[in-house]
Order: C-alpha cells, then structure tokens, then sequence
C-alpha cells in the first residue's frame, strides 16, 4: 500500500535521497528546515519531496527524488499528484527549477508541467562543483509550472 507522510522532524535522515535530488548540503540547508516534506513509503522509502512556499501565492518544489532502484515505476508522479492535491487552494502555482537540458525536463512534462523561463548560470553561479547530468554539465536553471 502506497502511504505519503508529512514529514515534521528529523529531517536530516533523508539526507541520502536528498542528495540525488540537489547534489549539494549547504544549498539542501537553505530550504529543508522551512521546506515542507513528504516522503512516499511503499514498502519501505521509495520517494522524497521538498516544497517551498514563495512570494504571490507560489509553492516551489525544491527537491524531489526517487530511490535509483525504484525509478520509472510510477512513485515520481505519485508524489507530484500528491502535492498538486495537497497545494491545491492554497496557492497559485506551482513551480519547480532543474537543470537546463537535463532528463528532468521530460519527467516534468509529463506530470503536465510546462517551461516558464530559464535562469542563465544558477548552476554555475551557486554551487561549487560542476553537475553533470547524463554526461552533460548543466550551467542553467529551467522553471517549469503547472497551475494549482
Ligand atoms: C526525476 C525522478 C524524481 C523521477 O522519478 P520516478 O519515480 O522515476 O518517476 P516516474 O516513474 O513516476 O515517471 C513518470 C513518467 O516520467 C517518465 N520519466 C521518469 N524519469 C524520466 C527521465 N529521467 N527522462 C524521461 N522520462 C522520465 C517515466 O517514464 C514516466 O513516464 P510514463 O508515464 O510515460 O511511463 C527520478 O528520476 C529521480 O529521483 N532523479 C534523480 C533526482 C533528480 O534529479 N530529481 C529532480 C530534481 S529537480
């Protein structure tokens, strides 16, 4: 039976999942602690999700990710319905931010979100070792959003 759980405390535990979804823990630290969590259990832990609330009604995903042995079964896009339920009313819209050219894109797009804009150099810019997703080293921040 799949269960998703508001997380309140120890967040920190999640800590190995999170790192797959944002590869650095000092930018993790700017949003964990105000973040709202969520963690989808099926069994045992398969997906985790971070969302931010942002000025103008905006509910931001900051992380989410999916243990590596459990990717493509569906728990992804279980958890992105779970939040878009669980948002809708009380905001506007809902956003997320991933590396520009990034498979990230594609699964985001199916979970019907759509590209907003493109932030040149975040990447760059905030973190201190180049990302490489897929052999590719991601210099931009794409937004995506669906409406809640
Ligand atoms: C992105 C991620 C969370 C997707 O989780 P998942 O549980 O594998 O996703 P789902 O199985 O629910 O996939 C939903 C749909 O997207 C597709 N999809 C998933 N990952 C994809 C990818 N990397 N590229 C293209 N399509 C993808 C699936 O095939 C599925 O499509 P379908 O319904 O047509 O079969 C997971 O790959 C992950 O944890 N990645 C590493 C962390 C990360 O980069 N997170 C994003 C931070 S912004």
């Amino acid at each position: 039976m799949i269960q998703i759980l508001k997380i309140t405390t120890g967040k920190k535990r999640f800590l190995p999942l999170l790192l797959l979804g944002d590869e650095q823990e000092s930018m993790i630290d700017r949003y964990l602690e105000k973040g709202e969590m969520f963690a989808l259990y099926d069994g045992g832990l398969k997906t985790v999700a971070v969302v931010s609330k942002e000025p103008k009604r905006v509910y931001e995903l900051k992380n989410l990710a999916t243990d590596p042995v459990f990717r493509r079964k569906g728990y992804g896009r279980k958890m992105i319905e779970y939040l878009l339920a669980y948002y809708h009313g009380r905001g506007r819209l809902f956003t997320v931010g991933t590396g520009a050219g990034s498979s990230n894109v594609q699964f985001y797009e199916k979970c019907g979100f759509t590209v907003s804009h493109t932030v040149p150099g975040f990447f760059t810019d905030n973190y201190d070792h180049p990302i490489v997703e897929d052999g590719v080293t991601i210099t931009d921040m794409v937004y995506l959003q669906r409406e809640l």
